[in-house]
């Protein structure tokens, strides 16, 4: 009872909550959290085929805002895909959740599925990717939350600056996003935010954690990921994947580029299909090319090294040349699209070198913008990729992975988005 008033009483009660001792005494607080998306440098498709890839962090984030509520209610509310749901905390606490109880992290089974899906009381008719959110959501909420006496009754919302289903790795964002503030609210990991930081980030071993949960969430949502989405949203910067194992680059650099959506639907498992045919059809041709692509990501990852280390404008020259020829073997594994050509030949025109990300056959592609570029020349650039009929946008990759906010720090775009105007 006692804890219960004090739950509800609002940001004076949570401060006599937090001199008291109590645990979840920091539900008073706002979380603002946000978490980069990825794109693969290089290595797509020969990671299929037991290649290293390189993803690299989007700094196309994901932002979280959690508020503490008093209505007994926890909200869930997506403006990207136009969600707004709520639940009634009374019931889901008396809801035998002992199916999520399974000591340490591990895969959702589909038992646990099913009843997730009742819990959430979802239409039949809804559409996947608000049924697949919600049940990461209410996954992540109720294992997460479990521990507490009570389940804490919070307002959430999640709005990204990423577009959905362009093998961006929004759902990761999303997951990595749920996760650190989740574990943040419940006190299973520490608020890192100090009074007068802006921004900041969890330790190495907090970090772990938020990617194990982020991973379980990412389970629900795809069924058998490969993890990489996940770590880059995470750990952020860039990172190398080798037959299932990821290991985080030491050092690398943040660099600049124009981030291409051509639009052109792709099949992602219709393409991996076909380079397996390829390499079966001519395996004395395929194999090499794959071990090229191999040697490409190894030689990218040196270079990354050495950028972070003491950065030369030669370097970005290799990586331009690097950039060339894998997309020229992609083609050749046979991923590549008119679109991807075109955005090719449109910035090479341009003295700026492009190639696909991801699956290919249409989908995103990067494009390189060196140090000392003039900003008219950027302008004009995605001008010409505009008039293409493509979605161009300015960032970097390489951004901080998962981080946490302060209110004031966000610039008002955000803010605007999180608060639905
Ligand atoms: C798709 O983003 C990357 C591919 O290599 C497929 C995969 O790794 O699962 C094409």
């Amino acid at each position: 009872g006692e804890l219960l008033r004090l739950r509800r009483g609002g940001a004076a009660a949570g401060e006599a909550a937090a001199a008291a001792g109590f645990p979840g005494a920091m539900l008073s607080e706002v979380l603002l959290v946000s978490a980069p998306g990825k794109v693969i440098l290089h290595g797509e498709h020969a990671v299929v085929h037991g290649k290293v890839a390189l993803a690299v962090s989007l700094n196309l984030r994901t932002f979280l805002r959690l508020q503490p509520h008093s209505n007994g209610k926890v909200d869930l509310n997506l403006p990207n895909i136009g969600i707004k749901r709520a639940w009634d905390v009374a019931r889901l606490q008396s809801l035998d959740t002992s199916f999520l109880e399974q000591g340490d992290v591990t895969t959702p089974t589909s038992e646990q599925v099913e009843k997730l899906k009742e819990v959430a009381g979802l239409p039949d008719d809804c559409a996947v990717t608000e049924r697949l959110a919600v049940l990461a959501f209410l996954y992540l909420y109720l294992s997460i939350c479990r521990k507490q006496r009570a389940l804490p009754s919070l307002d959430i919302v999640v709005w990204s600056e990423l577009p959905p289903g362009a093998g961006l790795g929004s759902s990761a964002a999303y997951s990595v996003c749920l996760a650190a503030a989740l574990l943040t609210v419940c006190e299973e990991i520490p608020n890192p935010l100090k009074d007068g930081d802006c921004v900041n980030r969890w330790t190495k071993e907090d970090l772990e954690l938020i990617n194990k949960w982020a991973f379980q969430g990412e389970r629900m949502i795809h069924g058998n990921p490969s993890g990489v989405d996940n770590a880059v949203s995470t750990w952020g910067g860039a990172l190398r994947y080798h037959q299932g194992k990821i290991s985080s680059l030491k050092r690398s650099p943040a660099l600049q580029i124009l981030l291409t959506n051509t639009k052109v639907p792709r099949n992602t498992r219709a393409l991996v299909a076909g380079v397996r045919n390829r390499l079966l059809k001519f395996p004395e041709i395929v194999a090499p090319l794959l071990t090229s692509i191999d040697a490409i990501s190894l030689e990218c990852e040196r270079v990354l090294g050495e950028m972070g280390e003491a950065p030369a404008p030669e370097q970005y020259l290799v990586l331009e040349e690097l950039i060339d020829m894998n997309q020229h073997h992609l083609n050749a594994l046979g991923v590549g699209h008119a679109s991807l050509d075109q955005l090719c030949q449109v910035t090479r025109a341009r003295g700026l070198h492009s190639k696909l990300t991801g699956a290919g056959g249409g989908g995103c592609g990067i494009t390189l913008l060196k140090p000392g570029l003039e900003q008219p020349e950027v302008e004009a650039t995605k001008q010409a990729l505009t008039s293409c009929g493509f979605d161009c946008l300015e960032t970097s990759i390489g951004a901080p992975g998962v981080s946490i906010h302060s209110a004031t720090s966000l610039d008002s775009r955000v803010q605007q988005a999180l608060d639905g105007l």
